[in-house]
């Protein structure tokens, strides 16, 4: 430092030091020149500073009902999606809303209250500092805890107790709203959900909708539609509308690529058997939103099927030049959906893994270090494409017990 204060201080001399004095002397020692200060309640019960105390508590007490608020509707407010039609859509349509005003109130009242608490407590200060260069000596370091004390005996926090509860309690309840929704990422992925496997496997990683075949069901290849409900007067309605149709060979070109769904025998509702009374539709949606079921359906050129190399145990997977490969990136599980049919090979746009479809979805390029799990297909008695068995090996991204 370069300023001529003194600071060849005993120990006990410091010591001897009231905690105004070796503020003061702190901030000369840092250069610091007070320009300008006032306290902003120097008459002790000035009614203003009850107004101020209470002014400033509101805030902090609001932003405590809020994130107590918004702890209540994460939790027992009604989140499970309702269709259109269905009986709780409308309570359930302000579930995320809900929890987006009362997280956002909590955390805009606490930063009022922080800022009025500035504004109406701490002291008007103009305080200008000169830089100075290496580090601090031992008074500075002395100097600094003393500054700190002063620092919060200016706050006035000290004889605010009931503003420093509401503070406190606010900061840590709306930092719990903050964290508490991460409570929802929380799950077991190796314990099975309750009751049969459906379009969602069974809960663990290594199922999916196309895993119900080894429940003995017939499993069909759905094409997706795009059909929505329909609207009719002020209603909409799902009967009769059919998401997912069953797909024959010919409904692919030679050098194409089509995703396609489980769609399990008894949620067919299509060609002769189609039923206008039938809903189907709540089935079919859950089969397109499962996790590992997309599966690209691609029909290669003749000339390209005869350079096909299998793989061991997979040889029969196909049918003639029909080759279906799970659409779940086996990196981290985007959507593999580009087919390059001039090169066959299969890319996935998250991190550009590129697989060969030639060559049982083998990785070529890119991050992802496995092959596309292969789903055996065939085609039943009356012409449409079917799963001939589950996938032999998970779906998906790599995971601890996953043995290939
Ligand atoms: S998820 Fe496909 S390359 Fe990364």
């Amino acid at each position: 430092m370069s300023n001529n204060v003194n600071k060849n201080y005993t120990s006990q001399e410091l010591k001897a030091m009231s905690n105004d004095e070796l503020a003061r002397l702190g901030t000369e020692l840092d250069e610091v020149t007070v320009a300008y200060r006032k306290e902003r309640f120097p008459i002790a019960n000035d009614p203003a500073e009850k107004r101020a105390v209470t002014n400033v508590g509101f805030w902090f007490a609001l932003a405590i009902v809020m994130a107590l608020a918004f702890m209540a509707v994460y939790l027992f407010w009604p989140w499970e999606y309702k269709g259109l039609g269905e009986d709780g859509k409308w309570v359930y349509t302000f579930y995320t809303p809900l929890l987006g005003v009362t997280m956002g109130l909590s955390i805009l009242s606490m930063a009022i209250g922080v800022v009025q608490y500035q504004k109406k407590f701490i002291p008007e200060e103009i305080s200008v500092q000169r830089r100075h260069d290496g580090g601090s000596d031992e008074v500075d370091r002395a100097t600094l805890v003393a500054l700190l004390n002063d620092s919060w005996e200016t706050s006035t926090l000290g004889r605010r107790k009931v503003l420093m509860g509401l503070m406190g309690t606010s900061a840590v309840l709306a930092g719990l709203a903050i964290i508490f929704p991460l409570g929802g990422m929380i799950k077991n992925p190796w314990k099975k959900k309750e009751g049969a496997l459906d379009y969602n496997g069974d809960g663990t990683l290594w199922t999916s909708g196309w895993t119900q075949i080894e429940d003995g069901k017939k499993i069909y290849l759905g094409r997706d539609t795009s059909a929505i409900a329909e609207k009719h007067g002020e209603h909409y309605s799902t009967t009769g509308v059919t998401r997912l149709v069953r797909m024959r060979p010919e409904d692919l070109s030679a050098a194409a690529m089509e995703t396609v769904f489980p769609l399990c025998e008894e949620d067919v509702n299509d060609g002769d058997s189609y039923d206008p009374k039938r809903d189907v539709y709540t089935m079919h949606m859950h089969s397109i939103h499962g996790p590992r079921n997309a599966v690209m359906l691609i029909r290669l050129r003749s000339e390209d099927a005869k350079k096909v190399i299998e793989r061991e145990n997979q040889e029969d997977f196909h049918y003639g030049d029909y080759y279906a490969y799970s659409k779940i990136c086996t990196h981290i599980g985007c959507p593999t959906s580009l087919y390059e049919a001039q090169t066959n090979r299969i890319l996935c746009p998250c991190h550009q893994s590129q697989f060969d479809a030639l060559r049982y979805g083998k990785p070529l390029f890119g991050p992802a270090a496995r092959a596309l799990p292969q789903l055996p297909i065939t085609v039943d008695e009356e012409g449409y494409l079917i799963a001939k068995g589950n996938f032999i090996e998970p779906v998906g991204p790599a995971f601890w017990e996953r043995k290939s």
